[in-house]
């Protein structure tokens, strides 16, 4: 039986009191009782200042770290893993398309990444999805199974790392695929993760699903077949709306 995983990417919002007011918000409401997991992943301004409050029950994670292994040395403006930990942080996200977008980065890079977030003793998440040409042209599941293939890398386990599913086309539109093509492209990452990790670990994996999930269309979404939780970007900003998400859980 798979724990659903509730995480919030923040992206590139929180000042510091704004974060203090949200991450409070959410400690606040949070538990260790609750029946899922709960992540939050403020921006690296406050990602020390937030993983400093009271957080039973919710983990807090960065959004990406260097790709570099050394632990420091001369990579201007990057945040290695040994400093996300430092910082006070367990998780981290790698790979968001965002990154992938504006950063270009590649299947290597982000398996380069989760490789130094699990040697330096970070959960990574592993985001992968389908751009909107790539859906039309029906290559959809053939795109996020080569993401899987080259990005999970060998030394992953359930318990420390973990898929997200986000389709690009429906990050921060309001456009959520139906709930037979959440089934068919969880199934078939499922069935990738079984060639490259094995059965036990691939059947133990969370593959998340993210892309405007909101408090209106949670349980459905939640209630697909290997959607083990949800990435949630513009409805985790309020408190209120990332826990109308996560009660879909209950
Ligand atoms: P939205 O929930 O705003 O669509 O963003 C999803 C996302 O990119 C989370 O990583």
């Amino acid at each position: 039986m798979r724990r659903k995983l509730i995480a919030g990417n923040w992206k590139m919002n929180g000042l510091k009191a704004q974060a203090k007011e949200l991450a409070s918000a959410i400690f606040a409401k949070a538990g260790a009782d609750m029946p899922f997991d709960m992540l939050v992943c403020p921006p690296m301004n406050v990602l020390g200042f937030v993983s400093e409050l009271p957080h039973a029950g919710v983990f807090v994670g960065a959004q990406d770290i260097a790709e570099t292994i050394k632990p420091n040395g001369a990579f201007t403006g990057d945040v290695s893993a040994e400093m996300v930990k430092d910082l006070g942080a367990t998780w981290t996200l790698v790979g968001h398309s965002e990154r992938r977008q504006y950063h270009g980065e590649t299947n290597a890079l982000v398996k380069q990444k989760a490789i130094n977030a699990i040697n330096t003793g970070l959960t990574v998440v592993i985001c992968i999805g389908e751009t909107l040409a790539e859906r039309e042209a029906g290559c959809a599941v053939d795109v996020v199974c080569r993401q899987t293939r080259e990005c999970v890398p060998d030394e992953a386990t359930a318990e420390n790392c973990v898929i997200a599913y986000e389709p690009v086309w429906a990050i921060g539109t309001g456009k959520v695929p139906t709930t037979q093509d959440v089934a068919e492209i969880h199934a078939a990452v499922r069935n990738e993760l079984v060639k490259v990790l094995g059965a036990e670990k691939a059947d133990q994996m969370r593959i998340l699903y993210g892309g405007s999930v909101k408090p209106e269309n949670a349980k459905e979404l939640l209630n697909v077949d290997n959607v083990d939780g949800a990435l949630i970007g513009g409805a985790s900003l309020k408190a209120d709306s990332f826990f109308a998400i996560a009660e879909a859980v209950r």
